[in-house]
């Protein structure tokens, strides 16, 4: 995945600046080609000599220093790079990168570069949950920027928080997802559906789900990622839009129903990750419901099932349904696929450790019609979602861009 790219780590002055060494020592086993570019103060955590020698690179720190090679440095080396990675990411190198600061290389090259930035923050909770870096980390996620972490744990201050730097392990993991991307979608307009519908029973109160969402919006971020134009239809989840998605948020399964249908005949693709309320109230009070000390009986009356009706009317389209299932997975599962007339199922038993909804991970098995089944072991939700958006290039019979 490594071998051949040219990847600049970036290490700002923050005591996480030692777990820079062990990100590039890392890039450098896999076969990357690895430039260092560090700031003044992270040269007081850690040496550039310590990371010259693990990346067997000159390593920058200074602007007008004596050049190492004929042409314009800092232009050279943002035109050059695959990817950069900033780890450890100080909360003034996140401030500098939002209004777009220049004032040391690193800044610079980050300026000049196109190459996709990923960020691995690490810093005191208390600076981490700022608003100013909040809003500086909101503005950075918008243009594209990739965040990786930071997780929750001991802090350098002495205090437990959030604000620790991803372990190199992780940022290697979605570094090399990153360049495992299928590529190739260009020009398929694809729908994702993510969330849990809400039914609404008075004005305060709805029936809901657990659904958190995370699933389908994986899989926007890497449909969009792979070129394709992405409708993200989204019940409400507490999540950002993925860059370049274009969402629209219902609330009801009645609402996902018309955004859905609305938008078949336009669209290559349908995902349907969303967790949609099977049944909704019969009647909605329109003022509050006050209890008066008796059993309240609540009548329910079937929402539309939208897979089955797409399933129905599908022409060329490729359908892709999920099962969310606590019991005879398969046997469930397999007959969705064939009820919902779907190109693939997502099965997944919920109640797994590890699998299903709020957890950042997923344990599923992809099910084809002809008979064909895939198994995969535990993985991030992203993972779930590279390994179906691959599948889902084999199914529209466009898979050449996967390196
Ligand atoms: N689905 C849908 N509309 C519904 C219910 C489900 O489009 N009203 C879709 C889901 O988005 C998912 C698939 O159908 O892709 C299966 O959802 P799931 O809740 O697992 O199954 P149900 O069809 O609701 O069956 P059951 O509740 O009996 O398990």
């Amino acid at each position: 995945m490594f071998s051949g790219r040219k990847i600049l780590v970036g290490v700002t002055g923050g005591i996480a600046a030692y777990k820079a060494a062990e990100v590039v020592s890392r890039l450098r086993k896999l076969n990357a080609e690895v430039h260092v570019a560090m700031t003044k103060s992270a040269t007081e955590f850690i040496t550039p000599l310590t990371l010259r020698s693990l990346s067997a690179n000159p390593v920058y720190v200074d602007m007008f220093e004596e050049p190492k090679h004929w042409n314009v440095e800092h232009i050279a080396l943002a035109q050059h790079i695959d990817a950069v990675i900033i780890a450890p990411a100080t909360a003034n190198i996140l401030a500098k990168m939002t209004i777009g600061l220049a004032d040391d290389f690193l800044s610079t090259v980050l300026l000049a570069t196109r190459a996709p930035i990923f960020v691995a923050p690490a810093m005191n909770e208390a600076m981490y949950l700022h608003p100013a870096t909040q809003a500086n980390l909101t503005q950075l996620r918008e243009r594209g920027i990739k965040l990786i972490g930071p997780s929750t744990g001991f802090q350098a201050c002495g205090t437990e928080g959030v604000g620790r730097m991803s372990e190199a392990a992780e940022i290697l993991e979605t570094l090399s997802l990153f360049f495992s991307r299928v590529e190739g979608l260009k020009g398929k307009k694809v729908l994702v559906t993510a969330g849990g519908t809400q039914e609404p029973l008075d004005p305060v109160r709805y029936l809901g789900n657990r659904s958190s969402g995370r699933m389908g919006y994986a899989i926007a971020q890497v449909l969009q990622e792979a070129g394709a134009e992405t409708i993200l239809v989204s019940a409400p989840a507490d999540l950002p839009t993925p860059q370049g998605v274009t969402r629209i948020a219902v609330q009801t399964a009645l609402e996902m129903y018309d955004a859905v249908l609305e938008r078949f005949s336009e669209v290559d693709v349908v995902i349907k990750a969303a967790a949609v309320a099977d049944y909704r109230p019969a009647v909605l009070a329109e003022q509050k419901i006050k209890k008066d000390g008796t059993n309240l009986t609540l009548e329910l009356v079937p929402n539309p099932d939208i897979l089955a009706e797409l399933g129905r009317q599908k022409t060329s389209q490729i359908l892709i349904g999920f099962a969310a299932e606590t019991e005879n997975l398969m046997a469930n599962a397999q007959g969705k696929m064939l009820r919902k007339n779907v190109n693939l199922l997502v099965a997944n038993d919920v109640t797994k450790q590890g699998a299903g909804f709020g957890s950042p991970t997923n344990i599923v098995s992809f099910l084809f019609p002809d008979g064909r089944r895939i198994d995969f072991p535990q993985m991030s939700k992203l993972e779930v979602a590279r390994n179906l958006v691959h599948e889902i290039a084999n199914l529209l019979g466009v898979n050449k861009g996967v390196n």
